[in-house]
């Protein structure tokens, strides 16, 4: 499993990136207006914070391939690093995702609801599809059941396109794509902290230093 920060906050990535095994960073429109900064200098101190290494993943916006592609194109040449070049899951995508494998630059495509969207991106050539699994949920469809689905199809097919699960509200919609083939999921900063916090480890803790200390007194460590 990989797993990526969907955010453009600076200090919380940076925070994230120091304790989690992070893999990149995932933004949106939304995400990136968020910060009420130019775009460009918030993914270049992304890329400052993650380094080269990691991935960058930012949204195309134009409505045609041509647009879409160009789009690609400048962004290349202004961020550095493993950038990802998302981009949506209609026809006009579809066609900019052909455009952009041919030229052996990296592909998402986002905003996925469907199998057959899923299916259609991969065998255009993208590196990864993106299903909206909580965006799903609410249209009272099973986003978890629709990365069943394309996990299914990907390996019936053999696709080497891999499935990065995203709109989460919370773990256990996480946990279950996790459990249904998603090889990747993005998730919001407050959930990354949600994976590791659990309270009955808190106390089992400080049982454990209480008794410690009781027989070696106030030093409460191994040293
Ligand atoms: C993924 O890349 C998207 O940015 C994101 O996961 C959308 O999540 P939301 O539905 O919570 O906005």
């Amino acid at each position: 499993l990989k797993l990526y920060i969907d955010s453009a906050d600076v200090d919380k990535i940076n925070d994230l990136n120091q304790y989690f095994p992070i893999a990149g960073v995932t933004t949106n429109p939304t995400i990136l207006v968020q910060e009420g900064k130019p775009y460009l200098g918030i993914l270049s101190e992304i890329r400052s914070v993650i380094g080269d290494e990691k991935d960058l993943f930012v949204q195309m916006l134009g409505d045609t391939a041509e647009e879409i592609v160009e789009e690609a194109h400048y962004l290349i040449t202004k961020i550095s690093g493993n950038l990802i070049v998302k981009i949506p899951a209609t026809k006009e995508g579809i066609k900019a995702i052909k455009i952009l494998s041919a030229e052996d630059i990296s592909t998402l495509a986002t905003t996925v609801y469907s199998p057959f969207q899923a299916l259609l991106a991969a065998m255009a050539g993208a590196d990864y599809v993106a299903p909206y699994v909580n965006r799903i949920d609410n249209l009272a469809f099973n986003g978890d059941k629709v990365v069943t689905d394309i996990a299914q199809l990907f390996k019936s097919y053999e696709t080497s396109c891999s499935i990065l699960a995203a709109s989460f509200k919370n773990l256990q919609q996480v946990q279950d794509v996790c459990l249904s083939g998603a090889d990747s999921v993005t998730v919001s900063p407050d959930l990354v902290e949600k994976m590791i916090d659990f309270p009955s480890t808190s106390v089992d803790v400080e049982v454990f230093k209480d008794q410690w200390r009781n027989l070696n007194g106030e030093n409460c460590t191994n040293l």
